[in-house]
């Protein structure tokens, strides 16, 4: 399998009442390309730091993330435009993620409308992104607030796939969603990474829907990964002690 991502050796400190502690502390993992990846863990765990490091919202303290093989925490201008087209974020509140002035369509064309795209083939690519996240046309014109949440999140998924990235962090992108509606979008994310070759780095709470959902996963507990494997028999046999209550704690 080839490889997509690699992350090795991260680590980010906070300070919590000027005392140090470790959000992320020396992770290291791989991503195969066309991989589903779970990265699950209890809220505070670092889950979202370690994305953030990733799509550089975040800088780490030490550490070095390779996309196909190549050095991408440092880099900057035409290098980092690429890392941002590339790696693409859907983010649990996405009424919070786009610009409420603007429409769901040009929330979606904005990517590739700064990318130099001509607006009438943006148009074009908008509605076929629309059909891929089965929404009608209509919903072009919406505003965030004026459709659903999950409807909200299927736009962020065509928003994320507009610049043909190779990598989707979705971090607890069902979460706010009840459990119908959650299951829907988990479906729609399945079908899109299986038809496109997509990789997924799934990060969630829920063991249950990485088990759905992920080839892979990796269990994270204060900073650290302290397991990973094929979801049914990290579930089957967890081998540590935070995977045993994480497992006992959902099934
Ligand atoms: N910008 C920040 N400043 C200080 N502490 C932070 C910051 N971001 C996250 N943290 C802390 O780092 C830890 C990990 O947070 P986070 O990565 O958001 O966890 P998760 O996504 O797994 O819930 C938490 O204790 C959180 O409070
Ligand atoms: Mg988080």
């Amino acid at each position: 399998m080839e490889k997509l991502l690699e992350v090795k050796g991260l680590k980010k400190t906070f300070y919590k009442k000027k005392i140090p502690f470790a959000a992320v502390d020396n992770v290291s993992f791989d991503l195969n390309k066309g991989e589903c990846l779970g990265l699950v863990g209890e809220s505070g765990c670092g889950k979202s730091t370690t994305a953030k490091i990733i799509t550089h919202l975040t800088v780490p303290d030490s550490g070095s993330v390779l996309l196909e093989g190549a050095e991408t925490l440092h880099v900057k201008g035409r290098q980092e435009r690429e890392l941002y087209r590339k790696v693409q974020m859907v983010f649990q509140t996405p009424q919070d993620s786009f610009d409420p002035r603007c429409s769901l369509g040009d929330g979606i064309m904005e990517s590739m409308r700064n990318q130099g795209m001509q607006k009438r083939r943006a148009e074009e690519r908008m509605y076929e992104l629309l059909c891929m996240v089965e929404l009608q046309r209509e919903f072009a014109s919406r505003y965030p607030h004026e459709v659903s949440g999950g409807q909200c999140q299927r736009a962020a998924i065509a928003r994320a796939l507009a610049p043909d990235p190779q990598l989707i962090i979705c971090d607890e992108a069902t979460s706010a969603l009840d459990v119908t509606v959650q299951a829907q979008i988990v479906e729609l994310l399945r079908k899109l990474q299986k038809e496109r070759e997509l990789s997924l780095l799934l990060i969630s709470h829920d063991l249950a829907l990485v088990q759905k959902l992920c080839d892979r996963v990796l269990v994270m507990y204060q900073g650290k990964i302290v397991e990973q494997g094929i979801p049914d028999e990290v579930i089957r046999h967890p081998k540590e002690e935070y995977t045993k209550m994480l497992v006992d704690s959902v099934f």
